[in-house]
């Protein structure tokens, strides 16, 4: 059984990445979820963390909140692709159950303390709560079996032509995260513009019962699908690694966050041509596509009949 922490800011996307661990219950244990400022404000965020807790059946896993905003940079949203709830189209019960007390960045350090080597940190949102869990306590760098993110690109941006979102949300924050030791694993855009929903993956999501009113109206809300083209689930691509990650083909490279660029704030400098140095991330380069969607459909048709 493999152990994760899940670090978001839900988010459309990372609603079905969510909904692909819930569905993975079987070989994967949620021990907990946290929240930052992103897609929307934090307050939404958590929220939607909440209702997605209940809807998908996580039982006890604590939701914590974080970080409401950037380490220095003002505030950048995406309220224009997750709308203004930050779940586009779906509309799921209000949770019944609050959020943990407590603070995301001390729920990081604590959990991550109390089971060296064993659990997975997945962030799938700006790398605020991560980067202030290294500065508040650098063992966690050891302390974490991995870290897997999905984050920027080495060929372009999706924010801006330079910026994936989630790193020009919070470039200081990726920064710190990409140098303090660990080798990160990169799920960037290069990778998850193919995890898409197109209208073959969609007729396999509709007959899915109640878990179809999430999973159809999320893919449908900021993309047309078409039969080749639609939505990329990008935080999905995060959680699938972990899952399986001979998904994806992986290449060590150094990894620099651009933080000061004009035009360039939060572009992803990667370097494959690491040499005598020491790669501090796998970046990955391509995606079995047809076995990522058996593997979160499998998932999904799961947590439907659960
Ligand atoms: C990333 O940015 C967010 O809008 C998504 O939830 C995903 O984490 C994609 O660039
Ligand atoms: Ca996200």
């Amino acid at each position: 059984m493999k152990k994760v922490l899940i670090d978001c800011d839900p988010g459309i996307d990372d609603a079905l990445a969510l909904a692909l661990a819930a569905g993975s219950h079987d070989s994967l244990d949620v021990v907990g979820v946290t929240t930052v400022g992103g897609n929307v404000d934090l307050p939404l965020t958590t929220a939607n963390a909440l209702a997605l807790r209940e809807f998908l059946d996580l039982g006890d896993v604590p939701v914590t909140p974080g970080s409401a905003g950037a380490l220095l940079r003002h505030t950048v949203r995406a309220a224009d692709v997750h709308g203004v709830t930050g779940l586009g189209d779906v509309v799921l019960p209000a949770p019944l159950r609050s959020p943990s007390e407590g603070h995301a960045v001390d729920f990081i350090v604590d959990t991550l303390r109390a089971a060296p080597g064993e659990i997975t940190l997945v962030a799938v949102g700006p790398l605020t709560n991560v980067a202030l869990a290294v500065r508040r306590e650098p063992r966690v760098v050891e302390w974490a079996r991995d870290l897997v993110i999905m984050g920027g690109s080495y060929t372009r941006g999706n924010h801006n032509p330079a910026a994936e979102f989630n790193m020009l949300a919070d470039p200081e924050a990726a920064a710190i995260v990409f140098d303090a030791g660990w080798t990160v694993k990169q799920l960037g855009l290069d990778v998850t513009l193919s995890a898409v929903v197109t209208m073959d993956v969609l007729d396999r999501m509709r007959p899915l019962g109640r878990l179809a009113e999430l999973l159809v109206p999320a893919s449908q809300s900021y993309k047309a699908v078409t039969a080749e083209g639609g939505p990329a689930i990008h935080d999905a691509c995060a959680v699938a690694y972990v899952l399986d990650p001979s998904l994806f083909t992986c290449v060590p490279a150094v990894v620099n966050v651009e933080t000061t660029g004009t035009y360039t704030r939060g572009m992803t400098v990667t370097d494959f041509g690491v040499g005598d140095r020491r790669a501090n991330a796998l970046v990955a380069t391509s995606l079995d596509v047809k076995r990522f969607w058996d593997l979160a459909m499998g998932a999904y048709e799961r947590l439907a009949v659960r």
